[in-house]
């Protein structure tokens, strides 16, 4: 089951993370005077609280407010239905919105839950640029928050000590994209020209993922000493349909010279793989393909040897630590600045373990 191997994973990993890279918290954060809790400063990319040792929820639970940036995505889908799941099995009253990809909205949504006095929140951003305003909105309010999928940087954070963010490093999911490539036989040089030439499919521009993962994968290549050109970079918001028509018209524009099409997520690939289909290409015969979330559609296709590999996102795991972190918030908990991200690892996926993935 990709739910339970994915959680597994997560805790497992997670837990390495903080063992390997810095002083391991204490089960308990001890009390800090004035009541609140500050669990030691790390230099491990992996801070905040111990996932081993949650505390119990307040007793009969709370009523947690949670806002998605949209529901139409394929992948906080899966990980805001996780999220309910999590939440409500543990006896959570728990309200989910759809911000409709609009931030105004969405900032009325965060005022409604604070006017209705939720006792905590859970956010992922529709713009990253809002990041100042949304923390500004729940300190005044004094409400714990945990901030998912969309990074603020480390200053923006230390605005507010009850505050913290769960979701991954977008650069290690960049390199293995890169990686998937380099691990070819031709190392994605199909032609044999010397360089490997590349249309990039980029998700949302001014959202972190989508700048470190187009950044990231290429880098991965340039690092290993491989010439690349770029054919085109395009932006298709994460959307299946944007991903079929980019492909589509770059399919028409560079034929044969496209040799590998790298999409910021899976939604995207599976919208170019119709494109590079219907254009009558083979993906890993004459054309690579690479995607990131292990959308089960992607792991499918990569098990059919339609896609060239993908990135676990993974979305149980990053509920399961976002609602770990918001419990820790409600028993006191406190986090100082650069203390306030908290990353569940990435994993490459190829035809070798996607079946482990599936759901
Ligand atoms: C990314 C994910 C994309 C999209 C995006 C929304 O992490 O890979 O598929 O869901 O988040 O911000």
């Amino acid at each position: 089951m990709k739910k339970t191997l994915a959680l597994a994973l997560a805790v497992v990993m997670s837990l390495g993370l903080m063992a390997g890279c810095g002083p391991k918290e204490p089960a308990n954060p001890s009390p800090q005077p004035g009541g609140s809790t500050t669990p030691p400063s790390s230099a491990s990319q992996s801070k905040g609280g111990d996932a081993s040792s949650i505390p119990e929820a307040p007793a009969g639970g709370g009523t947690i407010g949670v806002c998605i940036y949209k529901f139409d995505d394929a992948f906080m889908t899966t990980y805001r239905n996780a999220l309910q799941e999590i939440l409500e099995g543990k006896g959570y009253k728990v309200t989910v919105v759809d911000g409709n990809n609009d931030q105004a909205k969405q900032n009325e949504q965060i005022n409604t839950f604070i006017t209705q006095g939720v006792d905590a929140l859970i956010i992922n951003p529709c713009m990253t640029s809002a990041a100042d305003q949304i923390i500004k909105t729940v300190k005044e309010a004094n409400v714990p928050t945990v901030l998912i999928n969309r990074e603020p940087t480390a200053d923006q954070m230390s605005a507010y000590d009850k505050l913290v963010y769960v979701g991954c490093d977008a650069a290690q999911s960049g390199t293995f994209q890169g990686e998937l490539i380099l691990e070819t036989a031709n190392k994605g040089d199909i032609n044999g020209d010397g360089k490997v030439s590349y249309i990039m499919i980029q998700g949302d521009p001014e959202n972190i993922d989508a700048k470190l993962r187009t950044e990231y994968s290429v880098k991965a290549l340039t690092d290993a000493g491989i010439q690349v050109e770029e054919l085109d970079l395009q932006r298709g918001d994460w959307d299946r349909n944007r991903g079929q028509e980019i492909a589509q018209n770059d399919l028409a524009k560079f034929g044969d010279q496209i040799e590998v099409v790298f999409c910021n997520n899976d939604d995207m690939a599976i919208g170019a793989l119709q494109a590079i289909q219907a254009a009558g290409r083979k993906v890993n015969e004459d054309i690579y393909l690479v995607g990131v979330d292990a959308l089960d559609a992607a792991l499918n296709e990569v098990m059919n040897g339609n896609m060239t590999g993908t990135v676990l996102n993974d979305a149980v795991g990053q509920a399961t630590e976002a609602v770990n972190q918001m419990e820790l918030l409600l028993s006191g908990t406190t986090y100082g600045a650069g203390e306030q991200s908290v990353y569940v690892p990435y994993v490459k996926v190829t035809p070798d373990n996607a079946k482990d993935f599936v759901g």
